[in-house]
């Protein structure tokens, strides 16, 4: 089987740099890799010392680097589900594909799909993704499940694929997919949206790494990253600190700062203690070429297992009781009082902040309602009751 490992991460904390490092190892092991980049300001050319173009390139035996052109795929590789989405938005987005492009998020949303079709024709063993920074990478990874949500309200979307789009009511009820000869461009565009939302959150393929720095901002943001990315259901297996001082640097200059990467250091080993934890040195010189990379493989990615993908966090299950069904949503990270919970007709709506979440009920739940919540060792435990329930606490 194939894996996809995503890094992600705020901005210019060293995604770029360890993805390729990444990259650059497994093609060493003689695994056949692509690198990929989704992040419009691309710099693994620079990176590599090379120019890229607008379809992968072999770089050595074994390594592809691909940096992903939204607008060239969009025409090329999307042109009936471009149309599709088209059908759906208003008319004053008309007919030009690149004023289509600027619907936030369509352009990435397009760069995922393309992953989603290398990962099915199974050219690579191994995709490296290298992204946005942190903000654009959430709503990259969350907009399948969105858009679909969408498509499910908007378009009278067959029953059976509806159900099908939760991965819990998928392993409850183990439905079949619906033929995909027979469906119409949109169905098709759902269709194709469900698939990449699967592979996304198969724990089995696709791994998010975080990078982040010890420094009390980037730490902050590296938690709500992760709480975010569970949200999601998605399954973070790594952590990579970056930029790390070496301990007998010698110059009181850097006291102060030795204390601070200390501080922090200590902080995300305690924060992080379920994930693979990997320390990479902060270098003398920018990282640029070859030798920059292999340096990091050496240093660090050599004496770990990065590619073993390991399951963190249990998948957010469904389970009978003695009360009805209880809901758990592995959920680390999050302040209780931010935590607002509701339930439509066919959803539970879980909002954090600045995002929602719609987690579709098995249909045997339609007939029950939340009747209590809470939240206890890094879970969100929902209480389902039959009939008329009290309000979510
Ligand atoms: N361990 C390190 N030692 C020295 N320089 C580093 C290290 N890690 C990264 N850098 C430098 O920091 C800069 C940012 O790194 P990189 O481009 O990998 O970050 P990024 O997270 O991909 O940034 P962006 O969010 O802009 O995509 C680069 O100039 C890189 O050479
Ligand atoms: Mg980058």
């Amino acid at each position: 089987m194939s894996h996809i490992y995503i890094f992600t991460g705020k901005g210019g904390v060293g995604k770029s740099c360890i993805s390729s490092a990444h990259a650059y190892m497994s093609a060493r092991q003689g695994i056949d890799t692509l690198l990929v980049s989704t992040d419009m300001a691309h710099n693994l050319g620079d990176i590599f010392e090379t120019k890229l173009g607008s379809e992968p390139i072999n770089l050595m035996e074994h390594l592809d680097i691909y940096e992903i052109d939204p607008n060239t795929i969009m025409e090329n590789d999307f042109k009936d589900m471009t149309a599709a989405i088209k059908k759906m938005l208003p008319v004053s987005y008309g007919e030009n594909i690149q004023e289509f492009g600027m619907v936030p998020g369509m352009e990435e949303l397009f760069a995922l799909l393309k992953i989603a079709k290398i990962y099915q024709a199974n050219t690579y063993e191994r995709i490296i993704v290298d992204c946005a920074p942190t903000g654009e990478t959430l709503s990259l990874l969350k907009f399948p499940e969105l858009l679909s949500w969408y498509m499910e309200k908007l378009f009278p979307i067959g029953k059976v694929a509806v159900r099908v789009l939760s991965p819990i009511s998928k392993q409850m009820f183990k439905v079949s997919l619906p033929n995909k000869v027979a469906m119409n461009d949109i169905e098709k565009l759902y269709y194709e949206l469900f698939q990449l939302q699967e592979l996304l959150k198969d724990r089995e393929v696709t791994s998010i790494r975080l990078v982040t720095i010890p420094e009390k901002m980037v730490v902050e943001e590296t938690k709500r990253n992760y709480m975010y990315m569970n949200l999601y259901n998605f399954n973070v297996d790594g952590i990579y600190i970056n930029r790390i001082l070496p301990k007998d640097i010698n110059n009181s200059f850097f006291d102060q700062w030795l204390a601070i990467q200390s501080t922090y250091m200590d902080e995300i080993k305690q924060s992080f203690q379920a994930l693979p934890m990997y320390r990479v040195p902060w270098y003398e010189e920018e990282i640029k070429g070859i030798n920059a990379i292999v340096r990091i493989c050496n240093d660090v990615l050599e004496k770990g297992n990065v590619f073993t993908q390991v399951e963190i966090s249990n998948r957010e299950t469904f389970e009978t009781n003695d009360s009805g069904y209880l809901l758990k949503v592995h959920l680390p990270f999050v302040d209780k009082k931010e935590i607002d919970l509701f339930q439509t007709n066919t959803d539970v709506v879980l909002k954090i902040g600045n995002f929602k979440r719609n987690i579709p009920l098995p249909n045997v739940l339609r007939k029950y309602m939340i009747a209590s919540a809470k939240y206890e060792q890094d879970c969100l435990y929902i209480q389902f009751e039959k009939g008329e329930g009290a309000d979510a606490q």
